[in-house]
Parts: structure tokens; sequence; C-alpha cells
């Protein structure tokens, strides 16, 4: 621009490298709370959002750009048309309808099956590289739906999953012995959702496996008081959501905390939604759900071989059956 003189002698531009481009598809509650957190944490170069709502895409971008200057430099585009995701790296799904006060995850398949119908095949054919991130729900039987509808490799398509209930799971037990929830290595995986499982024999603090240590030092601790603390991670979002009509600050810093691991390469253990046929003796189909997968720019490297005991398989294999019946009503 005339605003600038150029500094004399200078070579030609280098070619910059190419930018990082998100995604994300539904400017709703959650959208928007995932968009605003990529955007502080500078995960991104160009953040494109697609809604069905004209108005109130424009709207959540202009607020967006209003914070230009506290925020680092990341272009946005919005727009009804699925022309601007073209060349996404990774492209995160939001949209659709959400749960009433005390409604089931499940009960929205049927309403967001529909919905997917119009967005993965457009994304998939515009972003043919990219790696498709699920969010809406139902999170697990929708991340099977986004798979089939894509035609992606499996390593490409994942779901949020249980990476939001193992936040929840390890604020509470952190919350319980007073210290920080990242020093807390927790699991839950299975269904994101009711029927959910917590590996209590694979947490540790600090390093410390916990049950071991408890018995070795024999403070005596109830089963039940286990089994109310992953009743409270289950009933959470329900809590939330009668509370305030939704949930978006915990999932917003979930699916940043994934993107990260994913653009940046970082290869970090999420419990998240990935295609477990085969895994911990889940058997009967092509079932999605939650295990511990090690991530990275190629989206799911691996499922980690976490140590489960046979109660704690046993309720997985169970979670993942109503997870196979649900998606076998589908017909894809
Ligand atoms: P919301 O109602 O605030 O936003 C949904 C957005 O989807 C709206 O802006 C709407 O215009 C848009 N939309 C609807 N049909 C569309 C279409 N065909 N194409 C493009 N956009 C369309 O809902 P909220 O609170 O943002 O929740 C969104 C979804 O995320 C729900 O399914 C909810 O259950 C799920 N969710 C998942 C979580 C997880 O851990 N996996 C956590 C929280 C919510
Ligand atoms: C959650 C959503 C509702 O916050 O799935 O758990």
């Amino acid at each position: 621009s005339a605003f600038f003189k150029p500094i004399l002698n200078s070579d030609p531009p280098i070619p910059s490298n190419r930018c990082t481009k998100i995604s994300v598809v539904g400017v709703g509650n959650v959208g928007m709370a995932i968009a605003q957190t990529i955007l502080t944490q500078d995960l991104a170069d160009e953040i494109a959002l697609v809604d069905a709502n004209p108005d109130k895409l424009r709207g959540e971008m202009l607020d967006l750009q209003h914070a230009a200057a506290f925020l680092p430099r990341t272009r946005f585009t919005a727009s009804v048309d699925y022309d601007i995701t073209a060349g996404s790296d990774l492209c995160i799904v939001t949209a659709g309808a959400r749960q009433n006060p005390g409604e089931s995850r499940l009960n929205l398949l049927q309403r967001n099956v529909a919905i997917f119908r119009h967005i993965i095949p457009p994304l998939a054919m515009l972003s043919p590289n990219s790696i498709l991130l699920i969010v809406s729900n139902p999170v697990d039987v929708l991340t099977y739906v986004a798979w089939k509808l894509s035609g992606f490799p499996v390593n490409r398509v994942l779901g949020s999953g249980t990476n939001l209930d193992s936040s929840r799971f390890r604020f509470l037990i952190a919350d319980h012995l007073d210290v920080n929830a990242q020093d807390v290595q927790a699991f839950i995986v299975g269904e994101h959702g009711d029927s959910s499982v917590a590996l209590w024999s694979s947490i540790s603090v600090g390093g410390i496996p916990l049950l071991s240590f408890l018995e070795k030092q024999q403070i005596a601790y109830e089963k039940q008081n286990l089994e109310d603390i992953h009743q409270t991670v289950v009933g959470s979002a329900y809590e939330v959501i009668k509370l305030k009509g939704y949930t978006s600050w915990a999932i917003g810093y979930s699916v940043a905390n994934l993107a990260r691991t994913i653009l940046r390469d970082q290869r970090k253990i999420h419990p998240v939604t990935v295609l477990a046929r085969g895994f911990y003796g889940v058997e009967g189909g092509d079932v999605f759900l939650s295990l511990p997968a090690l991530l990275g720019r190629n989206g799911v490297v691996a499922v980690t071989n976490v140590h489960m005991t046979d109660e704690e398989a046993e309720k997985l294999q169970k979670s993942a059956k109503t997870i196979l019946e649900m998606q076998s009503q589908l017909g894809l």
C-alpha cells in the first residue's frame, strides 16, 4: 500500500509459509466458544465461520474482529457458503440441535444426522486433506456419520468425545485433593454421555497411582464414593444446561486443546472419539467411542494401551453396545 515506502534494494518477497486454516461450522454457543479460544491461543492464521444464519454469522465475525487490537493477527471469513472453507487444515463441526433441560444427547440424533448430510459432503470436497473434528451431539454417533459421509480415512475423523468429561473428572478429583487438575491423569472413556466409563484403576496424581497409594497408606475409600464422583461427571452437562441453558466454555477449551495437539503435532494422548473396533474387546461393528488416543498432525496416530480392569472393560463394551444400537438404526 502507499502507506509504506519499500526499503531500498530489497529482495523480492519470500513466499510466506502456508497459513494454518481452521473452519468452524455452527456459530452458536459452542462454535463461538471454540473460535474465541482458538483465537486467543494463536492457533490459526485464518478462521472461516459457516452457519445457516447469515445475520448471526456476520454479527459474530464483526464482534471478534473488533477485538483485533488485543489479539494475534488472524484473518476471518464468514458465510453460509462452504466455499470459504476450501483448503482448511482442520474442520470443526458444532452445528445442530442441542439438548433442552433434562433431554439426553442421544435424543438429538435424527435431527443432527439430517443436518450433517448438508454439512459433511461440501466440507470434505473442499478440504480433502483436512482433519474433521466433530463436536455436535450425540458426538460419538455423529463422528461415525461424518466418517461415512466424508469418505475420509479413519485417522482423519475424530470427535471431541470424553476429552471434556475427563476434564470434569480431573477437576473433581483435583478439587477433592486440593491440587492442580493438570497434575491429575485420569480418563473417562466410552460414550460422551450417560454410559461413559471412569477408569479408576489408571488414575495417577503427580505420577503416583491413586488407588494403590490409598491402599498402601491404608486409607479407606468406599467404592460408592468413586461411583458418586463419576455420576457427578455424568450429571455435569445436565446441571449446567438446567442452570444456564447450554454448555460452552469448557467445550471451547477442550476443543482448542485438541486443535493445538493436532495442528502443532504435539503427539499428546487425549480421550477422544475414534473407531474403537478391535480395542479392549469392543466388537460387533464399526463403533465410534472415546478411547485414549495419541494425536498429531495426521489426526489419530494410535490408541493407547491403558490399563483397564475386567469390570472397566465390560462397562466399555456395554457403552459400545448402546452406541452401536443407535448407529445401526441409521442405515448408512
Ligand atoms: P446453538 O443452538 O447455540 O448453535 C447451533 C448453531 O447451528 C446455530 O447457530 C444454528 O444456526 C446452526 N445450524 C443449524 N443448522 C445448521 C445447518 N444446517 N448448517 C449450518 N449451521 C446450522 O447450539 P450450541 O449450544 O452451540 O450446541 C451445538 C451442538 O454442540 C449441540 O449439538 C450440542 O449438543 C453440542 N455440544 C457438544 C459438546 C461436546 O462435548 N461434544 C459440548 C456442548 C455442546
Ligand atoms: C456437554 C455437552 C452438552 O457439555 O455434551 O457435555
